[in-house]
């Protein structure tokens, strides 16, 4: 198949909150994206907003936490299009308890998802992004977490997950760099998605007291530092850690 003209991406948890409003962004940045999730339903409402708005992209039903499906996945969408530019591994899931009481499944079905994922996908789509000719090269940008650079009580399978990240995104930078492929790390810190919209009242404004813009940011606002590092002007930007988070980790 010939290949696409625009420059391709591949954005998981594209379905809802933070991933949502990456792929509407890259697409109104011109990129062809690829909105990987579970749920059918919503990667296709999330497509078709795109759509409607004059951008490109297209549905992946994947579970991200099945290394082999998620491998071929990307290899396949690789040769579909001749070629990929940008992978945004942000898809992640929390199942939060106190170290004393948590259960080995809690442990390692956060690790596969939001650690081993972006292992399997920066794999696959490392060779493609070698390959790529234009000046912009290949893009890797890592969602992770203020509770992976600073930890938080009850999320030691999260936090682990997400400073994991930072220690992946660091090595893959050195490794990739003489490929002109950048890897970077954003740390959101709280966000108003339906991640953040189960925490009971009084914890959402103890958390909003420890933020010196005094809010939760919104979806769009990482988006926008997502959209920065996959385009041309962040090219001399690798192995970074960017918290977006209204101040609260400095
Ligand atoms: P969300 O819960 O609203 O959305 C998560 C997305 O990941 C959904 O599209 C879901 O379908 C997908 N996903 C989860 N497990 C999957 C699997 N096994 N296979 C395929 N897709 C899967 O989450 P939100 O709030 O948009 O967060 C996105 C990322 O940002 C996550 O990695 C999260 O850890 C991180 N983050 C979020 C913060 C927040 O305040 N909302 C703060 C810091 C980090």
């Amino acid at each position: 198949m010939a290949m696409n003209e625009k420059r391709v991406a591949i954005v998981t948890g594209g379905s809802r909150g933070i991933g949502a409003a990456i792929v509407k962004r890259l697409a109104k940045d011109g990129l062809h994206v690829v909105a990987v999730a579970r749920n059918a339903d919503k990667l296709a409402e999330v497509v078709a907003a795109v759509v409607a708005a004059g951008g490109s992209a297209e549905v992946a039903v994947c579970d991200i936490a099945d290394p082999k499906a998620f491998g071929d996945l990307i290899d396949g969408l690789a040769d579909k299009h001749g070629r990929l530019d940008v992978l945004v591994n942000n898809a992640g899931i929390t199942k939060d308890d106190l170290v004393l009481r948590m259960t080995d499944e809690a442990f390692d079905t956060v690790i596969a998802t939001n650690l081993k994922s972006a292992f399997v996908a920066t794999r696959a789509a490392a060779r493609p992004m070698m390959r790529l000719k234009g000046a912009i090269g290949g893009r890797i940008i890592n969602i992770s977490s203020v509770s992976g650079v600073v930890g938080n009580a009850g999320q030691a399978n999260y936090a682990a997950s997400k400073a994991g990240l930072i220690g992946l995104s660091k090595s893959v930078a050195k490794e990739l760099a003489k490929k002109n492929i950048t890897c970077n790390v954003v740390a959101p810190g709280f966000i108003a998605t339906d991640m953040t919209q189960v925490l009971p009242d009084q914890i959402k404004d103890t958390v909003k007291g420890l933020i010196p813009l005094q809010r939760f940011g919104q979806a769009e606002e990482i988006a926008g530092v997502v959209s920065f590092l996959a385009s041309a002007d962040a090219s001399y930007v690798t192995g970074q850690v960017i918290c977006v988070d209204g101040g609260m980790v400095m």
